[in-house]
C-alpha cells in the first residue's frame, strides 16, 4: 500500500502551494506521487465542484450540502485514490474528510456523530496517514484568498465559502484545532502564517519522517 497525505485548513492558509511544493519535493527523491483535490479530482467531481463552490448555490441547506461532498468523495475515492494507493503511490490530496468535519460539523453545525458516519461511508474508510493542518488566522486566510479570487477574470467564482462571515471561519479554524488535539498522531498543526519555504521545509521534514517508519 502506499502513502496517503492530506492537506487541510482554511481558505488562502497555503494548501494548494504546498501540495505543489511537496509533490515535487517527492518526485525529486525518486517516488510516484499522484495529487488531487477535493471537491473535484474525477469529471463527475469537478461538475460537483462548481455547484458547491460557486455563489450562486446560497440557498443549498447543509444536509444537500455534505451529500454533494461525499457524492464527490464516493467517486474520487473509487477513481483515483484507492487504486493509486493499491499501486503503492503517494497520494496527496488537497482537503478531504477533515473539511467536512470542520466545515459542516464545526462550522455549520451538524452533529459530528453523523458527519463521521457519512465521511467513512463515503470514503470506503480510508484514512489518511498524514494530514497538515495549516494554522491561520481568518482575517490572513481570507485576505490572501480574496486576493486570489480577484485575479481570476471569470464569473464561475469559487467564492461562496469566502463569503461567509468571520465568525463561521474561526469556528472552522478552532474545529481543526480540535481535531489536530483528538488524533495528534496523523493531525500535524503546521503555522502557516511564515514565509513558505518555512513551512514547506517542515512539512518535508514530517513526511520524511513518515516515509522513513512506513519503510521500517
Ligand atoms: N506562507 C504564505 N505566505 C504568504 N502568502 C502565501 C503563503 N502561502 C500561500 N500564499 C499565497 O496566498 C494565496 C492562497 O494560497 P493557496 O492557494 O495555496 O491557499 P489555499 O489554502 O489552497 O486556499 P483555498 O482554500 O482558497 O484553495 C496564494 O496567492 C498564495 O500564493
Ligand atoms: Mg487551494
Amino acid at each position: 500500500m502506499g502513502i496517503f497525505i492530506t492537506f487541510e485548513g482554511i481558505e488562502g492558509c497555503g494548501k494548494t502551494t504546498q501540495v505543489v511544493l511537496l509533490k515535487g519535493y517527492l518526485e525529486a527523491k525518486g517516488y510516484k506521487v499522484i495529487t488531487t483535490r477535493e471537491p473535484g479530482g474525477t469529471e463527475l467531481g469537478e461538475k460537483i465542484r462548481q455547484i458547491l463552490l460557486n455563489s450562486n448555490s446560497e440557498n443549498i441547506t447543509s444536509w444537500t450540502e455534505i451529500f454533494l461532498y461525499e457524492a464527490c468523495r464516493a467517486q474520487i475515492v473509487k477513481e483515483i485514490i484507492k487504486p493509486a494507493l493499491e499501486h503503492g503511490r503517494i497520494v496527496i490530496c488537497d482537503r478531504y474528510i477533515d473539511s467536512t468535519t470542520a466545515y459542516q460539523g464545526y462550522g455549520k453545525g451538524l452533529d459530528l456523530e453523523s458527519v463521521h458516519r457519512i465521511n467513512s461511508l463515503a470514503s470506503q474508510g480510508i484514512t489518511p496517514d498524514l494530514t497538515f493542518a495549516i494554522d491561520l488566522k481568518p482575517e490572513v486566510g481570507l485576505k490572501r484568498a480574496w486576493a486570489r479570487i480577484n485575479n481570476i477574470k471569470t464569473t464561475e467564482r469559487e467564492d461562496r465559502f469566502e463569503r461567509e462571515g468571520i465568525e463561521f471561519h474561526k469556528q472552522v479554524r478552532e474545529g481543526y484545532l480540535k481535531m489536530a488535539e483528538k488524533e495528534p498522531e496523523r493531525i500535524k498543526v503546521v503555522d502557516g502564517d511564515r514565509d513558505i519555504d518555512s513551512i514547506h521545509r517542515e512539512i518535508c521534514g514530517i513526511v520524511a519522517k513518515k516515509l522513513e517508519t512506513a519503510k521500517g
